[in-house]
């Protein structure tokens, strides 16, 4: 589904009486999208504080652990199943200056490795995407909350705009599980776990529109045309899985920006009746 104007521009109106330059300016005016740090401004908007700790779940390297302690005062667990991620997790935390608040955990949502109620907030930024059954992943993460505890969940959905042919090959280069792109999905998996929807702010694509102008993300469109034009070499360069990665995920920022995928936080509360 794209915009469906109900007549055609005709050639006179495409080359008429407009001023092109004039169009380009107001293009090149910021709509100051919000950028990638303010989930922690929700984090922060429910109290989280010295004595609290958190669970970054999918934490990858604990990056995000580390920054929750570094402003907030609290203490945080980062767990990851991939062995790599805890490694080099473990070099940055020792070099960090508050290091000492953060522990890297190897571990699944399935299986989270800690005890019941030993969290007063969980962090889940963009992970939810590649569990198979989320409402035992969801289930495990309510059992290691407090009664009454929240969630913060960063993910990324599909809109009408996204064909499902697209859905499925999108989803096989980035180990993604497609019915997690469902909102529907997602919303109705949330409530089966025992979790209320507490708070949702729809960023749509403001995060990837923020790094665009941030210039701190690559230029997605020109590595698409790079890894479609030189894709032979680039295969026997950098091997076919990290080529299929590397497209899936500029592919993935690209239906971000355009709007075939749009992101998501959601703030949930531990449901107790
Ligand atoms: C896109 S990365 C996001 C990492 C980090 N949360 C961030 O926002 O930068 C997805 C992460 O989910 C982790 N992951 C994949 N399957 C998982 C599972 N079953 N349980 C916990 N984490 C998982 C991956 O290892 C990876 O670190």
């Amino acid at each position: 589904m794209i915009d469906s104007w109900s007549q055609p521009v005709t050639v006179e109106e495409m080359y008429g009486d407009w001023d092109y330059e004039a169009a380009v300016a107001a293009l090149d005016r910021s709509l100051e999208p919000r950028s990638a740090t303010t989930i922690f401004d929700v984090v922060g908007s429910l109290g989280v504080g010295p004595g609290d700790t958190v669970l970054d779940i999918g934490g990858r390297e604990g990056q995000h652990a580390l920054l929750m302690v570094e402003r907030f005062g609290c203490r945080a667990v980062s767990v990851d199943p991939v062995r790599e991620n805890n490694e080099r997790g473990r070099e940055l935390v020792a070099e960090a200056e508050h290091g000492h608040l953060v522990e890297l955990r190897l571990g699944t949502i399935e299986q989270i490795p800690a005890e019941a109620g030993d969290f007063q907030l969980i962090f889940a930024r963009d992970m939810l995407g590649h569990i198979e059954d989320l409402v035992p992943a969801l289930a495990e993460c309510r059992r290691v909350l407090v009664p009454g505890g929240h969630m913060v969940i960063f993910e990324v959905f599909a809109t009408p705009m996204l064909y499902p042919e697209e859905l499925q090959s999108l989803c096989r280069d980035v180990a993604t599980v497609p019915a997690r792109l469902s909102v529907a999905d997602f919303e109705a998996n949330v409530a089966a776990a025992g979790f209320t929807v507490e708070g949702l702010e729809v960023l749509g694509s403001e995060y990837v529109e923020a790094s665009q102008e941030a210039g701190t993300a690559p230029n997605y469109l020109l590595q698409v045309s790079r890894l479609r034009r030189a894709r032979e070499s680039l295969i026997g360069e950098l091997g076919e899985m990290p080529y299929r990665v590397m497209y899936g995920n500029a592919l993935w920022s690209i239906y971000r920006l355009i709007g075939k995928l749009e992101s998501r936080i959601y703030v949930l509360r531990r449901d107790d009746g």
